[in-house]
């Protein structure tokens, strides 16, 4: 199925071959970016950029890929100056931004809100993360990083260490994996922050094997790649849940002694003191290069859902 108007909700709306095609136009505007080219896939296009929840990483290079390909960006982030201040409700500001712009990026606090703006707006809406359900262009991003990084994915042994619980960006690269056959994917949760049932039930369904595990060091040694979030603070309706919880692991330099010698740390950012400072300067951190690929990514998606 083409990309011509589609929108993006989950990271399961992809087929791997579409998940391939990003990929592939990746590559090109990697190339075209460095060539510093001129580039107009979006002359003529507003794309607005509604973020009900903050953000640097998503807004700002959402904003940069649109400006790149030769749109113009409306950038919607304040409850404040807007009229959801007076009260104004959600369906009703998606209802105008549709009628302003070409395609509607979204990040919101609530799960389900993406879903909810694309039966309402007459334009494309890509889901910039929904509560702690799914962050699909996050997913896209981790995804293209391993690929390039390895070469591969299929094949590789993928350990997941965090917050499995809330963190978003965790449910849809997990989704996102499942369109690929790695040999194994290992779910490290310290604390006893495991996976949510539903995630669990629909990994179960779509047939990516997972292992459970409660210590890194257990398998530290046979990881091609390691992915790591922070305690997602936000979505914690107890706040003695997470002083119980936000210390519960860090990896260190010292941890990492017996890991392979390319073993790839991705993290999705932001990061807190999860990673210990010292190995943002090794070559096992790959987490700045990852957020980087940000912008083409973005512009990969705007320009095959809007060029
Ligand atoms: N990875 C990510 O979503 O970062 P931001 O919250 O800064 O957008």
């Amino acid at each position: 199925m083409g990309f011509r108007n589609r929108n993006l909700i989950s990271i399961l709306d992809l087929s791997r071959k579409d998940i391939e095609y990003i990929f592939k136009r990746t590559d090109q505007m990697v190339s075209l970016l460095k060539e510093r080219r001129t580039l107009n896939y979006l002359s003529g296009k507003i794309v607005s950029l509604l973020f009900l929840e903050p953000s640097t990483r998503t807004m700002y290079s959402f904003q940069a890929a649109t400006y790149r390909l030769g749109g113009k960006a409306l950038v919607f982030a304040s409850k404040t100056t807007t009229s959801l201040a007076k009260g104004e409700n959600i369906g009703d500001t998606i209802r105008m931004m549709s009628a302003y712009s070409d395609l509607i990026v979204i990040r919101s606090p609530y799960d389900g809100t993406a879903l909810y703006a694309s039966m309402i707006s007459s334009v494309p809406i890509i889901n910039a993360g929904d509560g702690k359900h799914e962050h699909p262009t996050q997913a896209l991003i981790d995804l293209y990083t391993i690929y390039k990084l390895k070469g591969r994915i299929d094949g590789l042994i993928i350990g997941v260490l965090g917050d499995l619980k809330y963190a978003r960006t965790i449910a849809s690269l997990l989704y996102g994996l499942s369109r690929f056959n790695p040999k194994k994917v290992y779910l490290i949760s310290p604390g006893n922050l495991t996976l949510r049932e539903s995630v669990r039930e629909r990994l179960k369904e779509l047939g990516l094997r997972v292992e459970e595990v409660r210590d890194l060091r257990e398998i530290i040694h046979e990881l091609d790649v390691l992915y790591v979030t922070r305690i997602q603070r936000e979505r914690y309706p107890d706040p003695e849940e997470y002083e119980r919880v936000k210390n519960a692991f860090k990896i260190t330099l010292n941890l990492l002694k017996n890991a392979k010698p390319d073993l790839k740390i991705l993290h999705p950012l932001p990061k807190l003191d999860e990673i210990e400072r010292k190995i943002d300067n090794t070559k096992y951190a790959a987490y700045f290069y990852q957020a980087s690929l940000g912008v083409p990514v973005r512009m990969a998606l705007l320009a095959s859902i809007l060029g």
